[in-house]
């Protein structure tokens, strides 16, 4: 992530010319993504915003060639040219922790019985560049409860696949792998919060974190962990890994907050990929009447 400094990501925010001509052809998408909304529990509210300009789906192109995987490689390239070396097929996943019914699944056990739904969300990333992506996830809060977490679980850990192998990028001791997030329990119940499985439509490419990765929408993305293996439930805030390598700079919330600056950049302002102007950015990311109950009387200065 920010192994770049900051004056390095001037590059990726001039915008490619090919993506000022897209907005007409988003218009005419719009309608449609609009209809595919109808399908989902946010319904109404999915398709007011979907033909909001600022929910414009971000094209498939940019979403899928412009990643943050240091797994894969650290550029913002890499994760797609060294995409074939994930394997993301077959794929298990453990539960573990604090809960009554603990087990390794493969993919398809886990997911089942749950249909994905699609969920156009904003995605801000800490590097200050943004993007609006269609999931298609599970609501974290139909999957947890089926392994009954205990009066102890008060957290869940998420952690990636630790296999240099397969992911070329943990070769190098760049950060303590496997990459870890976490959330606390509330957080990960809350409906926002998806397992995301696709997007557009269509399997997770593996630079996207195929097969299974984390989406919480009101969080920077480091916080959006890729191809889970491993969901624990804890009694203490898991040890997260951008928080591990740098606590001043990475808080283990890490809300999307205007008023905090990183240490080394305000965050004030996102440029979304394909457009020009920077735009302000939002409290919890334009998803503040939804999540800022979770923290009320907390002081997001100290709990960034
Ligand atoms: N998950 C893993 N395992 N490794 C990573 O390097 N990068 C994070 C997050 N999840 C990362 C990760 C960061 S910094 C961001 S901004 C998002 O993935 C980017 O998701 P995207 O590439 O699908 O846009």
């Amino acid at each position: 992530m920010l192994i770049k400094k900051p004056a390095d990501i001037a590059p990726s925010e001039i915008t490619p010319p090919e993506l000022y001509s897209r907005r007409r052809e988003f218009l005419k998408s719009a309608a449609t993504l609009g209809a595919m909304a109808l399908l989902s529990p946010f319904a109404s509210d999915t398709v007011a915003r979907a033909t909001d300009d600022d929910l414009k789906p971000t094209p498939y192109k940019d979403l899928t060639s412009y990643n943050n995987f240091v797994e894969l490689g650290s550029g913002k390239t890499a994760p797609a040219r060294y995409a074939g070396t994930l394997r993301s097929k077959p794929w298990r996943v453990a539960v573990e922790g604090h809960c009554e019914k603990p087990g390794a699944y493969n993919l398809e056990d886990f997911l089942s019985p749950h249909k994905t739904e699609e969920r156009i969300y904003r995605l801000r990333c800490v590097e200050t560049w943004s993007m609006v992506v269609p999931w298609l996830g599970i609501p974290l809060n139909t999957i947890l409860p089926r392994f009954k977490p205990t009066a102890d679980a008060k957290y869940v850990e998420f952690t990636t696949l630790l296999d240099p192998e397969r992911m070329p990028g943990q070769r190098v001791n760049l950060l303590p792998w496997p990459y870890v997030e976490g959330l606390r329990m509330d957080e990960a119940m809350h409906p926002l919060t998806l397992l995301a499985t696709g997007l557009y439509g269509k399997e997770l490419p593996d630079q996207n974190g195929a097969p299974l990765r984390l989406v919480a929408p009101w969080k920077y993305g480091f916080k959006s962990i890729k191809s889970i293996v491993k969901i624990r439930f804890t009694d203490r805030p898991p040890r997260t890994t951008w928080n591990l390598e740098a606590s001043d700079e990475y808080g283990f919330y890490a809300n999307v907050n205007p008023n905090v600056d990183h240490p080394r950049w305000s965050q004030r302002k996102e440029r979304r990929i394909g457009d020009f102007f920077r735009r302000d950015t939002l409290l919890f990311n334009g998803y503040a009447d939804q999540v800022a109950g979770l923290y009320t009387g907390m002081d997001l200065r100290k709990n960034f």
